[in-house]
């Protein structure tokens, strides 16, 4: 069985594993380094896309298939040499709602690549049939290089929503860049006006034949189980994916808004020596983290019987404290996106959540202006990615299309904790310990 652990033996093994997929890699150029410790790969005013021709191009744009202010980068995943990126169709004018950037840089904004090409974009190709993508919101890799997709078939979610196609979850092959499977989410377990927003993959073994999907409803308040063995389904449901309604008033860069929005940041533990593996949570509208056991999502005779499992880590964040998506390096760090501050926090998994055990990775008024998605890849030596986009701005009115909107950003993860209170010790107790010991207060 494969195992991703942090000591010596099994990281030469994830080398080697690596080395015979071909995702080692060589540096990339990135577009400036205003944002230590990050290097910014690129940044957009407004996004743009390798549309089959000119023609095409200006075609699209004469009948409103690319409204190009209309367009917002949203999710963002890394895999060998190239960057995904998810486009939802909030507003209509969205091409393309999936595609891809070369990860080697060299060019400060370069045109998106549709993936896997035109002919599955409900935007460009108008396909007949919920057989393509309609309007992707996040996405994750698992380690065997297939995508794990979520479409939530919904358009013009901000204007006037449609749902055009029922919410799935598509799978990619990455080496060969097509199509392996659909799953359709059952009825039963989407409710009126759910929105799946978050998607991450826990998968065990060497070749991904026990995997599991986690997916939050961020405004049904509901926890996902997807099994990909018997393609089954399960939903949890917890007080503790609500919003809290003290942390929905939002105040950033002088606008002020209520999202009442509820389980959103979802960032898996390596496994542990106990074969144990913990679920971090937490709600957009809110200031603190909570923790699960996969050992009890795994299991669907949990589902009305699991209350006690679900369980508050340590403090609050304090004010202003809400986050967006989050991602666990292997080392147990915790990385996540501090919205209403324009900051990455992190936080030692071995370390009680206090205040005085989070630290922040990068504060910038100007490129880490609402940082909505953040993955860390699977190299050897892991980076963090973030994907900044503005989203309150763009949605209180258009963005300035003469300034940088849009950033991704990476930083090489243990130089984005050094100095900082998340760097590592190897006196506290593991993630694991956290549950077998009952180490959270
Ligand atoms: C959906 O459309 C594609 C072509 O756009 C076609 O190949 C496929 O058979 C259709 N599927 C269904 C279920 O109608
Ligand atoms: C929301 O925040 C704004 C700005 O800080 C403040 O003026 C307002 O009173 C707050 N509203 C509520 C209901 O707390
Ligand atoms: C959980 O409870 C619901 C509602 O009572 C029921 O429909 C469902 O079958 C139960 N699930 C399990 C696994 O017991
Ligand atoms: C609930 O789950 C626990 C732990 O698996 C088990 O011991 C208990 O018997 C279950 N209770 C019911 C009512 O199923």
């Amino acid at each position: 069985m494969f195992l991703i652990h942090s000591n010596h033996a099994s990281a030469a093994g994830v080398t080697l594993w690596l080395t015979m997929l071909g995702v080692m890699r060589a540096q990339s150029v990135p577009a400036d380094n205003d944002t230590p410790p990050f290097s910014t790969l690129y940044k957009w005013k407004q996004v743009d896309f390798e549309f089959p021709t000119p023609r095409h191009r200006r075609h699209a744009l004469s009948t409103g298939k690319f409204v190009p202010a209309n367009v917002l980068p949203l999710g963002i995943e890394v895999w060998g040499n190239r960057v995904w990126v998810t486009i939802p169709a909030w507003r209509r004018g969205v091409p393309a709602t999936l595609a891809t950037l070369p990860r080697q840089g060299g060019l400060a904004s370069p045109q998106l690549k549709p993936y896997p090409d035109w002919s599955f974009h409900r935007g460009f190709s108008d396909p007949k049939n919920c057989t393509g993508l309609t309007s992707v919101f996040r996405i994750h890799a698992d380690h065997c290089g297939r995508l794990w997709v979520l479409d939530s078939g919904q358009i013009d979610s901000q204007d006037n929503p449609k749902q055009l196609c029922p919410p799935s979850i598509v799978v990619f092959d990455l080496k060969t860049d097509t199509l392996i499977a659909r799953y359709t989410i059952p009825k039963q377990f989407v409710l009126q006006d759910s929105l799946f927003s978050n998607v991450v993959v826990d998968s065990r073994t060497a070749d991904c034949s026990d995997l599991h999907l986690y997916i939050a409803d961020t405004w049904r308040f509901g926890l996902l189980v997807f099994r990909e063995k018997d393609h089954k389904f399960w939903r949890f449901s917890n007080p503790l994916f609500f919003p809290d309604p003290l942390a929905s008033n939002f105040t950033l860069h002088g606008i002020n808004f209520q999202w009442t929005d509820g389980i959103f940041g979802l960032a898996l533990t390596p496994i542990d020596p106990y074969e144990e593996r913990i679920l971090f949570f937490h709600p957009m509208s809110g200031y603190r983290e909570f923790y699960v056991s996969t050992e009890v999502l795994r299991d669907p005779s949990r589902v009305n019987n699991s209350s006690y499992e679900f369980n508050v880590a340590g403090e609050s964040r304090g004010l202003n404290g809400q986050a967006s998506a989050s991602a666990v390096d292997r080392s147990g760090v915790m990385f996540y996106g501090l919205v209403s501050r324009d900051s990455i926090g992190c936080w030692n998994t071995k370390k009680h959540y206090k205040r005085r055990n989070i630290g922040t990775v990068a504060f910038n008024t100007e490129t880490l202006i609402f940082p909505n998605d953040i993955k860390v890849d699977q190299d050897f030596r892991q980076n963090l990615w973030v994907i900044t986009n503005r989203l309150p701005m763009f949605q209180a009115g258009p963005l300035d299309e003469e300034d940088y909107n849009y950033r991704i950003l990476y930083a090489d993860t243990k130089e984005a904790v050094r100095g900082t209170v998340c760097d590592m010790d190897p006196n506290h107790p593991s993630p694991a310990d956290i549950i077998h010991r009952g180490w959270l207060p």
